[in-house]
């Protein structure tokens, strides 16, 4: 028996009883309606972005529901959010039925015009081939680029660049970042920074040695090529590395430095699904983007609700260098 056929094997005997012990699947919740999406300077803001990760979609109508609350949460809102950012594990098991879940509100919304989403190691571990033709094709559909069988791609948004890398390959839990890929991130940064402005990197797993990494999962770095990867990102300005993985909640881990002198920055989106594991832990929970002339601002906001969250790690503001 394959890998594949015996984890299908697994999952038609248990996955049923899995879901059922879980009742936090089908809680569906309502997004409020009288604190709308409110920019801090909404005369001089660039661009903005609604950012999530790790939505671990089941074949379960209640995630699809939920999940869909961040667009009708951004669609009650009179600002124009420019994009919506997913930051990997689109999927909780990796099933088709799944990611029919996951894009049919991405699919049926109009609020956005600019969606980036890529994949996560829930995405990859056992059906990489077939998942990533799945998520590619819907990046390509919806940014209308090509991406040439390539798991990465860069996509520019009123002036600014944003850059999505990802695993090559099928792995369990961290990312396979070939050289070329590496280049294409070097490129593209270089690229993007060269007018003095913020480029935006995307990757479901962070860097080692940040955010909390590794005492708070020992594994959950992005792996064999980190340092490589995270070189290139340093010697780059204003870069802002936008990633998931960790489940780690609003608290201080959120953001870490990469390199200081040069403003380059990490922040660990909370997980989108379940409750994360410190400080705020609400799931449903993101940060919404504003990027200003002088400055970047994130504010954590439940989108799930409609609310935006209060506290230590709710706003996150860089001026730019
Ligand atoms: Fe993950």
């Amino acid at each position: 028996m394959t890998l594949k056929e015996k984890y299908q094997d697994w999952y038609s005997k248990h996955g049923a009883q899995l879901q059922a012990i879980s009742p936090k699947y089908d809680v569906v919740f309502e997004v409020a309606k009288d604190e709308p999406i409110v920019f801090e300077d909404s005369a001089n803001v660039r661009l903005s972005a609604a950012i999530i990760a790790d939505t671990h979609l089941p074949n379960r109508e209640a995630a699809e529901k939920n999940l869909a609350n961040t667009f009708e949460d951004i669609a009650n809102s009179k600002e124009t959010v420019d994009a919506f950012m997913l930051a990997g594990d689109i999927a909780d098991y990796g099933f088709k039925s799944e990611y029919e879940r996951f894009f049919r509100p991405l699919d049926q919304q109009k609020c956005v015009k600019n969606l980036l989403v890529t994949m996560g190691n829930h995405d990859a571990r056992f059906f990489f081939r077939k998942n990533s033709a799945i998520v590619m094709k819907k990046v390509e559909e919806y940014l209308k680029i090509k991406t040439n069988g390539k798991t990465y791609y860069s996509y520019d948004i009123n002036g600014y660049t944003f850059i999505v890398i990802c695993t090559e390959k099928r792995v369990l839990e961290k990312a396979y970042i070939s050289e070329e890929q590496q280049a294409f991130l070097d490129r593209e940064l270089a690229r993007g920074t060269k007018d003095g402005k913020p480029v935006f990197v995307m990757c479901h797993q962070p860097f080692a040695n940040m955010h909390g990494l590794p005492e708070v999962w020992e594994t959950g770095d992005m792996g064999e090529q980190n340092d490589e990867v995270r070189a290139v990102m340093e010697k780059y300005r204003n870069v802002f590395f936008i990633n998931g993985h960790l489940h780690g909640g609003i608290y201080k881990n959120v953001v870490d430095t990469v390199n200081e002198a040069n403003g380059v920055h990490s922040i660990s989106i909370p997980g989108y699904r379940k409750p994360n594991n410190f400080g705020i832990t609400d799931c449903g929970v993101g940060y919404l983007m504003e990027v200003y002339d002088d400055r970047v601002v994130f504010r954590a906001r439940r989108f799930l609700t409609g609310k935006f969250m209060h506290g230590e790690y709710t706003r996150l503001e860089y001026k730019l260098i």
